[in-house]
């Protein structure tokens, strides 16, 4: 019942296009964001500074969309970090997809200046922007780093822990200004609190990748694959047209639905070993065969031990299906993975 709350949701689009903005447009979040709204002949702005986000996402979006399509997309080169650059990219906006901001547990303890200065500073100004614009929805990148040490599986939104990363702190104020934005000036957001979103565009490069583009890289390479811990660490993995699903439906949600915090995963809970082997064997699907076996390690400060979401609460409010579980999503990502990354190296 719940995906054909999607399908209308997307038709609805298609016959009454909107103008969204995506911050962060140049990331793999935006990006995915940027390719299903061109899709469905919406327009949108884009604002980046490519902090972490690359030209070639963009590229890689144009080669899939049509011409016609690509002229609904204007891209601002600019920082959440200047008031101005949110104000011009908020003006004439009916939904804002707000992504910017520097991921990474890692970064954020070596670097948590800076992390602080875009996640905080940068979010405030793009509330700010989108008030003074008066769009129709502000929805935003909160982060499962928010539960911290609450030891509750799974994790329901209510029930949050101490932070254990200055990227853990950002994400949770993100929060709370927007609920105080609610309160304030009656603006109402949503909040999507994703659980390690995996799929086409995430990079394997640099020394705050992410899991699964990391080690498949690695294993493509013949490299060393690194286990921080026992490798019985666990994580609630979601494909990232899971995470599509759930901003397009909070974007175009009712105002009852709005000032609310929601998951945004499977539901389900993989192992690091598990992860490890499923990556392996779907590498040798695609024609690559790793042999190694991994390399265990210390585990990481600032890493939460085990996360499952409860997703019943955004399937309940916004009729989000996700229609991908991880096994699904490694088999659909992995193709790409392969061909990108044995073309860039
Ligand atoms: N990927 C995940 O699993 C995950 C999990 C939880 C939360 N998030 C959040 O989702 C959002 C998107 O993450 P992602 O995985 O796509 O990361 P990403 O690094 O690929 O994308 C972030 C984008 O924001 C841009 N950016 C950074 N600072 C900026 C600034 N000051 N001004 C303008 N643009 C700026 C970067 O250049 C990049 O293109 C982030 O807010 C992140 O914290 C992601």
């Amino acid at each position: 019942m719940t995906a054909t709350t999607y399908n209308q949701v997307k038709e609805t689009l298609v016959q009454t296009p909107k103008t969204w903005l995506i911050t962060g447009v140049a990331g793999f979040i935006g990006s995915n964001l940027l390719e299903t709204l061109l899709l469905l002949e919406q327009k949108v702005v884009g604002l980046d500074n490519f902090a972490t986000g690359f030209q070639h996402n963009l590229d890689e979006v144009q080669g899939v969309v049509s011409a016609e399509q690509w002229s609904r997309f204007s891209f601002i080169e600019g920082d959440i970090c200047e008031l101005a650059d949110c104000e011009q990219a908020c003006a004439g906006v009916d939904y804002v997809l707000h992504q910017a901001a520097l991921g990474s547990v890692p970064r954020s303890i070596a670097d948590p200046i800076n992390t602080n200065h875009t996640n905080i500073s940068g979010f405030l100004n793009m509330l700010v922007a989108a008030r003074d614009a008066q769009v129709s929805s502000f929805t935003y990148a909160a982060s499962s780093s928010t539960y911290g040490d609450h030891p509750a599986l799974p994790k329901v939104e209510d029930a949050i822990g101490n932070p254990l990363s200055p990227y853990a702190v950002t994400k949770y104020v993100n929060e709370l200004y927007a609920e105080v934005f609610a309160r304030t000036y009656n603006f109402n957001t949503i909040g999507l609190r994703y659980f390690n979103i995996f799929g086409k565009r995430q990079t394997p490069d640099g020394a705050y990748a992410a899991v699964i583009p990391k080690w498949t890289a690695a294993m493509i390479a013949g490299d060393e694959v690194f286990i921080n811990g026992d490798g019985d660490t666990s994580r609630d993995f979601n494909f990232i047209e899971n995470a599509v699903q759930a901003n397009i439906l909070a974007a175009t949600a009712t105002e009852e639905a709005k000032n609310q915090i929601y998951n945004v995963a499977v539901g389900g809970r993989t192992t690091l070993n598990t992860l490890f082997s499923a990556l392996k064997e779907h590498l040798s699907a695609n024609g690559v065969s790793y042999t190694r076996e991994p390399v265990y390690r210390d585990f990481r400060a600032g890493d939460v031990r085990h996360s499952q979401a409860d997703i019943s609460k955004i399937q309940n409010a916004l009729g989000y299906d996700p229609q991908f579980d991880i096994i699904e999503g490694i088999e659909k990502a992995m193709p790409w993975y392969v061909n990108d990354i044995i073309a860039n190296t």
